[in-house]
């Protein structure tokens, strides 16, 4: 990490280029410079932390092909959303480990899939252990907190023991936690010194009832309330700009004292529906650069992509 450059953080691992979330994934975004590599964070049924950007693990794993686990699939309904599939707190830790990863976007990214099947789902602690090794920071993200919480799996406890063991506990470590939930992060702040980072869409607002909608966070009462609890601002990146020029959010972020850290950078529109991305251009990378470079020119203190490579490179272009 070079110190007050803005820092490249490899969204789920170098995941352009590897099935997300795995150590396969992160090790790669080390090779390519990532000074942060990025585990979401869900728990198995006896409480371990495992990194998946969704409990519901059908569209990253091979557990549809293990009849074994036929009877696990299940329908829940969480924050609101109800969905079918197998769910990683139905499942112990060992009996996560006999699944394989896969591409979530095979369409997109058909080199990936290339990987399936040959590496495990990670621990935190194994995720932890690598960063370590390598003198990189992590930057963990909970996923629907209160949801597990609700199911008595919290993920607060886990987290801030297991950083703590590993001498991670204050401000000065190379760690950001960050969440879309305020309560979630209200409560990191009362059990931990780390750098919290309070996430943005565009759109709505987070699934803990209290809290304000997206849209009054970021006006700026909300972003000085957002100082009192957090260390930054986790926007989704559309928020910092608007036909092509800066909306001023940086700016006002800044004025509230928080960094502002965007999300995410990569070359494909993986938003579109699969019919309609005949169009998008599945190596873009130059668009990527140029994005990238402008959103460091409004004076963002670091970033999420899937490709740390090119994010690395743009970032020592700034
Ligand atoms: O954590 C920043 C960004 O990753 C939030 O989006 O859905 O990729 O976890 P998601
Ligand atoms: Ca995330």
């Amino acid at each position: 990490m070079q110190h007050g450059l803005p820092i490249v953080i490899a969204h789920r691992g170098a995941s352009g280029e590897r099935p997300e979330h795995t150590l396969a994934a992160y090790t790669l975004a080390i090779e390519q410079g990532a000074d942060f590599i990025e585990p979401d964070l869900v728990p198995t049924r006896d409480g371990v932390l495992v990194a998946r950007h969704e409990n519901r693990i059908d569209d990253t794993t091979d557990v549809a092909r293990h009849p074994e686990f036929a009877a696990r699939r299940a329908t829940r309904t969480i924050d609101g959303v109800e969905m079918t599939g197998w769910f990683t707190e139905d499942f112990t830790l060992a009996e996560l480990k006999t699944l394989r990863a896969r591409e979530r976007l095979p369409q997109l990214r058909p080199a990936n899939a290339a990987y399936d099947g040959r590496f495990e789902i990670p621990t935190l602690a194994e995720i932890i252990a690598l960063a370590k090794a390598n003198n990189v920071g992590i930057y963990p993200e909970t996923k629907h907190p209160s949801y597990f919480a609700s199911i008595g799996l919290p993920l607060e406890e886990k987290l801030v023991a297991q950083l703590s063991e590993a001498g991670w506990s204050d401000a000065s470590a190379p760690v950001f936690i960050q969440s879309f939930e305020v309560a979630n992060l209200k409560r990191l702040k009362a059990m931990t010194g780390i750098r919290l980072i309070q996430l943005v869409a565009s759109e709505g607002g987070p699934a803990d009832d209290a809290a304000p909608s997206y849209a009054a966070m970021l006006t700026a009462a909300g972003l000085d309330d957002i100082a009192t609890y957090a260390y930054g601002l986790g926007p989704q990146k559309e928020l910092l700009e608007r036909d092509g020029a800066d909306t001023g959010l940086v700016a006002a972020a800044h004025a509230a004292g928080l960094k502002v850290h965007p999300w995410t950078f990569r070359a494909e529109n993986v938003f579109l529906p699969p019919a309609d991305r005949s169009g998008s251009d599945p190596h873009a990378t130059g668009r990527m650069a140029d994005e990238m470079a402008r959103l460091l020119s409004y004076g963002i203190d670091g970033f999420f992509t899937d490709f740390p490579l090119q994010g690395a490179k743009a970032r020592d272009a700034a």
